[in-house]
């Protein structure tokens, strides 16, 4: 059984239908890959998963346990985390404070702390600026704060959004050893939506192409990779691989 399935899933906002009859997985222990260019759904996809919006149509099984409809709070507590689009951390926050954000419902002390202290374990230059305001991070901090945030809650899946973006090449490179590094050491489920196809294909095991709301590929990312259509349109030119 997989960890997350949605089952031809349309969305829409409004009467503008952006998914349609979207199916995907995330098997558990691995890291599933949704890879598209801009405006082609996958925040939509994530926030669908969510419960920001409700699918139209179609179902969304988490742990084999029906979730579409659940309000968002509700879809945090039974295990589902994301790192959201943009990153959204919070500015006027310290560090400590963007990480305490992560698991809102967890109120013993020593079960924060050691959760904190897990977290500055994986990322010791957060711990090093525990008092600092998120604002006056770096982007690649707030990346690795965003990140941090999404874990405190010890998700089952961590849904990442495009957790790249607008990081200069030597980050992007550390982020995605980064995500890695999370899957295999805390064993925990990733679905990572991303535009950087070639990076992404390295670290996932599996994946899908949204292409104006429809899945237009999936496969291992051995075969996405292969996939003449994700070549041309994701693997081809530099300057989509940034
Ligand atoms: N709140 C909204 N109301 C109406 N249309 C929306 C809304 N949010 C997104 N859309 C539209 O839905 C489509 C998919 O958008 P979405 O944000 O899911 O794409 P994306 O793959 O995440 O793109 P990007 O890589 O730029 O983040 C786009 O055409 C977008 O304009
Ligand atoms: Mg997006």
């Amino acid at each position: 059984m997989s960890l997350l399935a949605m089952n031809n899933v349309t969305t829409a906002y409004g009467k503008a239908v952006v998914l349609q009859n979207v199916s995907l997985k995330a098997e558990e222990g691995e890291i599933s890959a949704l890879l598209g260019s801009n405006g082609s759904g996958k925040t939509t996809v994530i926030k669908t998963v969510l419960g920001l919006v409700r699918p139209k149509e179609g179902t969304i099984e988490f742990d084999g346990k029906q979730i579409q409809g659940m309000p968002p709070y509700q879809v945090n507590e039974i295990g589902i985390s994301v790192a959201p689009e943009g990153r959204k951390i919070f500015p006027e926050m310290t560090v400590v404070e963007n990480l305490r954000m992560g698991c809102f419902h967890e109120e013993r002390k020593e079960v924060i702390q050691e959760r904190m202290e897990e977290i500055f374990g994986l990322f010791p230059r957060l711990k090093e600026r525990r008092n600092q305001l998120g604002g006056t991070l770096s982007g690649g901090e707030q990346g690795m704060l965003s990140l941090g945030r999404a874990l405190m809650g010890m998700p089952r899946l961590m849904i990442l959004d495009e957790p790249s973006l607008g990081l200069q090449p030597n980050l992007v490179e550390r982020m995605f050893e980064m995500i890695q590094r999370i899957n295999q050491e805390w064993g925990t489920t990733i679905l990572l939506a991303e535009q950087n196809a070639r990076k992404t294909l390295e670290i996932a095991n599996s994946g899908y192409v949204v292409q104006k709301g429809r899945i237009i590929a999936q496969g291992t990312a051995a075969e996405i990779a292969e996939n003449e259509v994700v070549k041309k349109a994701y693997l081809k030119a530099d300057k989509i691989i940034r």
